[in-house]
């Protein structure tokens, strides 16, 4: 099978408050975004890129990357699920990867893991456990109970779904108001139950500015 990797680059990263936004950011040799392109890329079944950039972005075209091939840039939106559905109006293939610019440490098996599961099961995402002992809180600033930690998993990406299903679900979730931080989100709102496919822990979002520090790190043990 072939699939087209969809990845959200039209943030502007207020949480990580540098000048300019995260994405283009220096990181071991290149920039965020370029170490996230670089895997995607080693992958033969991925056949194009779509890059979702924001409106008045004046870094990407300044990237080697952007000239590739297998590249292809379009419009951002307002969220990075406007972003995502608008780079699906470009996908041609039948099975469609989501994976943010700003996770640079994604590992080749791991995508490649979660490739396969969602071309079986229709829909998955790369997922890691919960490490620390939950608890929700009452509102009020106390603890109501424990949730049982083994239940519960932090959603990463790249996350794989069939095209159309996912399109059909994206837009629908958001001409419902739904909120949306990732795929899996609108495939579960539109009544799916997406596999979760146990990824490595350090395929961190750069988020804060010690986000960077902890990625040089792990990529230099990549
Ligand atoms: N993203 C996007 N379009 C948006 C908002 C976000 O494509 N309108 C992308 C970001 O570029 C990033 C990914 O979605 O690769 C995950 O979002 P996040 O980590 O929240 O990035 P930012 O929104 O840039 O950061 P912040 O929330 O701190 O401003
Ligand atoms: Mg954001």
């Amino acid at each position: 099978a072939t699939y087209t990797a969809i990845v959200p680059a039209a943030g502007i990263g207020s949480r990580m408050a540098a000048d300019r936004p995260k994405q283009y950011l220096p990181l071991a040799g290149s920039t965020v975004l370029e170490q996230t392109l670089s895997c995607l890329l080693a992958n033969p079944a991925i056949a194009r890129i779509i890059v979702a950039t924001a409106l008045h972005d004046d870094w990407f075209c300044q990237l080697p990357l952007a000239q590739h091939p297998r590249i292809l840039q379009v419009q951002g939106g307002r969220e990075r699920a406007d972003s995502v559905l608008n780079a699906l109006l470009q996908v041609n293939t039948e099975w469609v990867l989501v994976h943010d610019a700003a996770r640079p440490c994604l590992h080749r098996a791991d995508l490649a893991a979660v490739m396969a599961a969602g071309l079986q099961a229709g829909g998955a995402i790369l997922a890691s456990r919960v490490r620390d002992t939950m608890k929700r809180g009452d509102g009020q600033g106390a603890i109501a109970t424990s949730v049982a930690r083994d239940e519960l998993w932090h959603a990463l990406t790249p996350q794989c779904f069939a095209t159309a299903t996912l399109r059909q679900a994206l837009a629908k979730a958001l001409a419902a108001g739904v909120i949306i931080t990732d795929e899996a989100s609108a495939m579960e709102w539109a009544g799916f139950n997406p596999k979760l496919v146990e990824g490595r822990a350090d395929n961190i979002k750069i988020t804060r500015p010690e986000d960077l520090a902890l990625a040089q790190f792990f990529l230099q043990k990549i």
